[in-house]
């Protein structure tokens, strides 16, 4: 039966007794240099990313996988060159017409996490519609951060208490790791079992820094363009030979 693009040909799962991280968080890079390798524009680096991210969906589904967080747009990414700024707005307006029929139909929900300034109308548009469309899905969440940054974030969280103890309506002392939690962009969402960085860069590049205390790490060489379907099995692969134990022995 062909149920679709994102449809699962469901492995074995319930027979599988591997780890299966509940939420995977991955820093898509070296789109670029997939381009420049190729002698073509960075804006063709990005269209192949649209692809690896459609497989990746496709693979987190297949595997279980509950929550899939990608970092699509930095903050810092504003102070790239603006004819690719605008390449990639317009690039993530164009994946929010084409697929987001297809991620509803197939239980994706997504949510876009950062700050909702300096979009365009179009934009704004845009992620209000694909959170609308997709907000009934029930397979896999995915959380595009999108003009997102942690330490932006951690400020934002820092400003909202201050003003809430300002007003009365918190105590200092109440404000511990749960209440200071719940005021970052990532409230309700679980803190990443697995982070992956592709590209053979070893660093977070301020993603989520509050939230991957106790994540693993995976940093695999290939650049984020040829981050098959196959390499996100090989990090599933490799996060069940995982120990994981949160500071405890
Ligand atoms: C990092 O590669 C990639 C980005 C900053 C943008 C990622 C954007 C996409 C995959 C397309 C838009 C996303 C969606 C979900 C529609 P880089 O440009 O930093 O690569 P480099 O380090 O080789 O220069």
């Amino acid at each position: 039966m062909n149920c679709g693009f994102y449809c699962v040909h469901l492995p074995d799962i319930m027979s599988d007794k591997r780890a299966i991280p509940n939420h995977v968080a991955i820093i898509m890079d070296g789109n670029g240099r997939w381009a420049k390798q190729r002698g073509k524009e960075r804006y063709e680096g990005h269209l192949m990313g649209v692809e690896a991210v459609r497989g990746v969906v496709r693979a987190a589904v297949r595997n279980g996988v509950s929550w899939l967080t990608l970092y699509a747009f930095s903050t810092e990414n504003w102070g790239r060159p603006q004819a690719e700024v605008d390449a990639i707005m317009e690039l993530f307006c164009r994946t929010v017409v084409s697929e987001g029929k297809e991620l509803a139909e197939q239980g994706v929900r997504v949510r876009i996490m950062g700050e909702r300034t300096r979009f365009s109308k179009q934009v704004l548009e845009m992620i209000e519609h694909i959170e609308r469309l997709t907000s009934g899905g029930d397979r896999l969440t995915l959380v595009l951060a999108f003009n997102y940054s942690s330490r932006r974030e951690m400020v934002l969280a820092a400003q909202s208490l201050a003003e809430r103890v300002a007003n009365g309506e918190l105590k200092v002392k109440d404000i511990d790791e749960e209440c200071f939690a719940s005021s970052l962009m990532t409230v309700a969402i679980p803190d990443p079992d697995l982070i992956i960085r592709t590209s053979g860069e070893c660093r977070l590049s301020n993603f989520l820094l509050w939230q991957a205390s106790y994540s693993e790490f995976y940093f695999p060489e290939v650049l984020w363009p040829d981050f098959t379907e196959e390499e996100f099995d090989k990090a599933m692969e490799e996060y069940a030979h995982r120990e994981r134990r949160y500071g405890l022995v």
